[in-house]
């Protein structure tokens, strides 16, 4: 049986929001009454076409897109209530000495600098609603290698520390303000992202996994509809792991 939390008329700031987990976390959410709006690169949007649910074009890279998206969302729906940081890019794998430094930098941007945007944008519409009312619900998409740091992957796995710490000094921040501010750190996923990674290394990452299978997108958008939903009351600045078994911490 699903779960169903009840988020009617939440409004749900998704991105990378066509993506693998980004499709299940929005129809997820959009399954317990919450209103998601995409937000998306351009050609991620027009690859996905019509989904049925709102979108904006964003690059998270770049803070004016991100202020000028979270403006047009104000004013459109209102404040929002959720937000899913989970735009994100793998990048090259390569050993660390060999990143050429404009690819570790394009890597951070995305994954860190892109939320950290969004954060800044976005986290000032939540405090405009009226506290009573207000059930601010932020959460951050990490990656098991923030806290494994996996061979071949320097920059990524550094970027998704930093979203793991900046999770939680922006929970302590708002930890009054009834808004929480939480993060996930999958394993691997067959999504667009690792699909095409080399055989060998997906066998090897399959080997990490106590469970020997990789996660379901389903599985990421289960844990996220609760981490935003009122059933999740008691946790902010905290990690919340998906890995089948393997980080036991
Ligand atoms: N798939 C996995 O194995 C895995 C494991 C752990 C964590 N994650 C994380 O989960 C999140 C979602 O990944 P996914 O597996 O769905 O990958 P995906 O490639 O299917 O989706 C990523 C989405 O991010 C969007 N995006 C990329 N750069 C962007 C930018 N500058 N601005 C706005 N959007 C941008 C893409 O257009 C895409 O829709 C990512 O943060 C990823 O790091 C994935």
């Amino acid at each position: 049986m699903v779960a169903q939390y009840d988020l009617t008329g939440r409004v749900a700031i998704v991105t990378g929001g066509t993506g693998g987990f980004g499709k299940a976390i929005a129809a997820r959410l959009a399954g317990c009454g919450a209103v998601p709006v995409l937000w998306d690169l351009p050609s991620s949007l027009a690859r996905a076409g019509e989904t049925g649910l709102a979108s904006q074009a964003v690059d998270v890279t770049d803070a004016s897109s991100v202020d000028a998206a979270a403006a047009e969302l104000f004013a459109r729906f209102g404040a929002p209530d959720i937000l899913v940081n989970n735009a994100g890019i793998v990048g090259d794998v390569r050993r660390t000495w060999e990143i050429p430094v404009d690819e570790f930098r394009r890597i951070v941007d995305v994954n860190l600098m892109g939320a950290f945007h969004v954060c800044r944008a976005v986290v000032p519409l939540m405090l405009a609603k009226d506290k009573a009312e207000r059930r601010g619900r932020i959460v951050n998409v990490a990656s098991i290698q923030a806290k494994e740091g996996m061979h071949n992957a320097a920059a990524y796995s550094a970027a998704k520390a930093g979203l793991v710490a900046l999770t939680k000094s922006l929970g302590k921040e708002l930890a009054e303000e009834g808004i929480l501010v939480n993060a996930i750190t999958p394993a691997a996923s067959l999504t667009a992202m690792s699909i095409d990674a080399p055989p060998e290394r997906l066998a090897d990452i399959l080997s990490r996994i106590p469970m020997r299978r990789f996660l379901q997108p389903d599985e990421v958008a289960a844990m996220i509809a609760w981490l935003a939903s009122d059933e999740c009351s008691f946790s902010t600045g905290a990690v919340f792991d998906l890995s089948g078994g393997r980080a036991t911490y």
